[in-house]
């Protein structure tokens, strides 16, 4: 009843947007680099991406973590949503029309970026799964294999067949730098969220907004552009079989 009566204030959601916002992070960084083994070649990520589904297993089961995660992000995205909307709605009825002309372009433009680029990340999350995960959106073929019984993506191959295409790479560097603007926002209100915000403070906390967010922008561009480029090699995996797409998981 206490945590539902902090949630109903603004500084609750604030908290809310805040903590899952950082859990959301910390899955980013940790997705990236688990994309970047792919610079060891296709045997590495092949073997990370199985790791991912055997961790734990003799007391979770064969993907039993992997499922746990995907819970934990899909409660973290969701609250993360529900709470911004709900906090702008709560900021227009608090204060209608008080903004100064300039204060109140310099906020709709921000807020207009977030929202824009919250809405792509959204839209690309979904459209992802499809795609790497399940391979019902296949732009290029999506192969898998099976392995000790259960259907494996072969990621390596997956991702170069993608990338190969160069629409497709385009649209997954726009989409990064989408994630990037938000991450550079979010992450700098975060520190004002907590009342960090002090002229001392700001330019560093400025500049590490700017780290964490260009980061993770050339970290993840990376994959796509060096496919794109042929910097990356073709993979020279053989004997791939083409799996159902319903057949990719829970086996
Ligand atoms: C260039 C950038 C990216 C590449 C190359 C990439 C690649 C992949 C691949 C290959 C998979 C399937 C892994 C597997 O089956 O083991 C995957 C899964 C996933 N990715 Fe990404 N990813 C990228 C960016 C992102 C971003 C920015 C997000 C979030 C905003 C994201 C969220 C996810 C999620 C939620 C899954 C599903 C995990 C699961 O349920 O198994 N990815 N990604």
């Amino acid at each position: 009843m206490r945590l539902l009566k902090f949630y109903k204030t603004a500084v609750g959601k604030k908290v809310v947007v805040a903590i899952t916002g950082v859990v959301l992070i910390l899955f980013l960084i940790a997705h990236m680099g688990g994309n970047l083994k792919v610079f060891a070649g296709p045997g590495v990520i092949d073997e990370y991406a199985m790791h991912l589904r055997t961790l734990l297993e003799p007391i979770f089961g064969w993907g039993g973590v992997l499922w746990i995660m995907r819970a934990v992000l899909l409660v973290c995205v969701l609250a993360h949503i529900v709470t911004v909307a709900l906090l702008i709605y709560q900021n227009k009825r608090a204060r209608p029309q008080k903004y100064h002309r300039h204060d109140l372009q310099a906020s709709t433009l921000a807020a207009r970026l977030m929202k824009f680029s919250g809405a792509v990340i959204l839209v690309f999350i979904v459209l992802h799964i499809l795609q790497f995960t399940t391979g019902t959106v296949q732009p290029a073929p999506v192969l898998f294999h099976e392995e000790d019984g259960h259907m494996m993506a072969d990621v390596y191959l997956n991702l170069y067949a993608a990338f190969s295409m160069w629409w497709v790479s385009a649209l997954y560097i726009f989409v990064m730098a989408c994630i990037c603007i938000h991450l550079y926002h979010g992450g700098w209100s975060f520190l004002q969220t907590f009342g960090a915000d002090n002229q001392d403070r700001n330019k560093a906390f400025r500049v590490w907004a700017w780290v964490l967010s260009l980061g993770l922008f050339i970290g993840f561009s990376s994959v796509p552009f060096c496919f794109w480029t042929g910097i990356l090699p073709p993979p020279t995996i053989s004997g791939v079989e083409h799996a159902p797409a319903s057949s990719t998981e829970g086996h």
